[in-house]
């Protein structure tokens, strides 16, 4: 008999829906699981939001006061889904109950408030599970690469690219929302999948070197309404940038592999990584290449069944020899005991990658252990957040 667990889940928009989701789908796509995930309640900043939430889920509780929400008895895993700026006080709220935390990227808005979190977690002497949702690192073919690089199959690491592309900051009419204030903007929204799938993959660098942009200072304060003249719409300014471009180098401690690293030239490593939502035309796309000595791999969100990988050693010759890149299906090819339903050869997506995320976060809170990334993981990419923002404002190189 599987234990029940009553999740208390703070806020309902785009991401808490895929939580909702992935929670409900747990039972066929991680049937292994020792615990039972369910919504028990949920918090929004409007009553009314709240109760259609409520309706939505089926559960018991709907409530604008998420700190009675995480305090509630019956509560026992927290979901932070709300804004950016409102996952500090939910971490500390959920911290101080010690119960296990989903946070969803960014952790939090700045590094001071990384700093508040560590000293909560050391004060409270927390140990409860907790996991981010850099959810990417949910998908087969991500983890596949992993595996690559760490086995050595692309010899010594040499460079990356790295980047996430999308369209939605061109639009000059759409309207002023949290993500434009300073604890939104593309380098917390996009960079931050980027900064941890670079570690995950290589390791955070030693020193970067950013610049970013914001294509309308302003925005309308609300949706223009059909018919409406938009010069008629008061404005907000823009607080956030749209786009960072970040150059890297070197590694900012020894590499989680040996293959990554080469003691006698750790700056050889350089990197690109790049986060825009002005993109024209992107959907969700977020790619990859990384090259070593020996081997290549390269990745994109829009076709994430594949992982494209270059094996160096595979001798060339006439009319190529066996030379060239390989699409490796690894689709929804998940090691036990997460399964491969509906069926390994299905098209894998999005929200599979959520799924994925949540089932090693419940194994970690069913079975102990940490699967990761953990909060201190998602503490250490803050502070990596942080570095790139001081960089676009020096203009300058800065260590990490
Ligand atoms: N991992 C991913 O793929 C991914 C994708 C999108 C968003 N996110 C992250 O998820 C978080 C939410 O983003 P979103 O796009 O769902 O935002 P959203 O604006 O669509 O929804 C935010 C929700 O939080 C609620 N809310 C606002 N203030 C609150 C408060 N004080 N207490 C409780 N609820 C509150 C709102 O009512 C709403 O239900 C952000 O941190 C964002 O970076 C992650």
């Amino acid at each position: 008999m599987k234990k029940t667990l009553n999740v208390g889940l703070i806020g309902f928009g785009m991401i808490g829906k895929a939580h909702a989701y992935g929670l409900a789908s747990l039972p066929f796509f991680a049937p292994g699981l020792t615990v039972a995930p369910r919504i028990f309640g949920v918090a929004t900043s409007r009553a009314e939001t709240a109760e259609t939430a409520r309706q939505t889920l089926g559960c018991e509780l709907a409530t604008t006061d998420w700190t009675a929400l995480i305090e509630n008895p019956a509560v026992d895993v927290v979901h932070v889904c709300a804004p950016n700026a409102e996952h500090l006080p939910a971490l500390l709220a959920a911290i101080r109950c010690k119960k296990p935390i989903y946070c969803e990227k960014p952790v939090v808005s700045n590094a001071a408030e990384a700093a508040t979190v560590r000293a909560a977690l050391a004060e409270t002497g927390y140990d409860a599970p907790t996991q981010v949702a850099f959810h990417l690192r949910g998908f087969a073919a991500i983890r596949r690469a992993k595996e690559l690089i760490a086995s050595g199959r692309l010899g010594r690491l040499v460079r990356y690219r790295i980047g996430y592309y999308h369209a939605g900051a061109l639009d000059a009419s759409a309207p002023f929302r949290w993500k434009h204030a300073p604890s939104g903007g593309t380098i917390l929204d996009l960079a931050s999948h980027l900064l941890d799938l670079t570690d995950y993959l290589v390791g955070l660098p030693a020193e970067l070197t950013a610049t970013a942009t914001t294509l309308w200072p302003t925005r309308p304060e609300r949706a223009i309404r059909q018919g409406e003249n938009a010069a008629d719409v008061p404005t907000r300014p823009v607080e956030a940038e749209d786009a960072v471009s970040i150059l890297t180098r070197g590694l900012s401690r020894p590499a989680k592999n040996d293959a990554a690293s080469d003691p006698t030239n750790p700056a050889a490593l350089t990197g690109v990584v790049e986060a825009t939502k002005l993109a024209t035309g992107a959907e969700d796309e977020m790619t990859f290449e990384i090259g070593g000595t020996q081997g290549a791999v390269r990745f994109s969100l829009m076709e994430p069944h594949y992982l494209e990988f270059f094996d160096g050693t595979k001798p060339s010759g006439p009319n190529g020899g066996e030379s060239g890149w390989t699409r490796i299906a690894a689709g929804a090819r998940y090691e036990a005991p997460e399964c491969d339903f509906p069926s390994a050869k299905s098209t894998t997506g999005w929200l599979r990658a959520h799924v994925a995320s949540l089932a090693t976060f419940y194994r970690s809170v069913g079975e102990g252990g940490s699967f990761g990334p953990d909060l201190a993981q998602g503490l250490r990419i803050q502070d990596a957040l942080d570095v790139v923002k001081r960089s676009v404002a020096s203009r300058r190189w800065e260590s990490l």
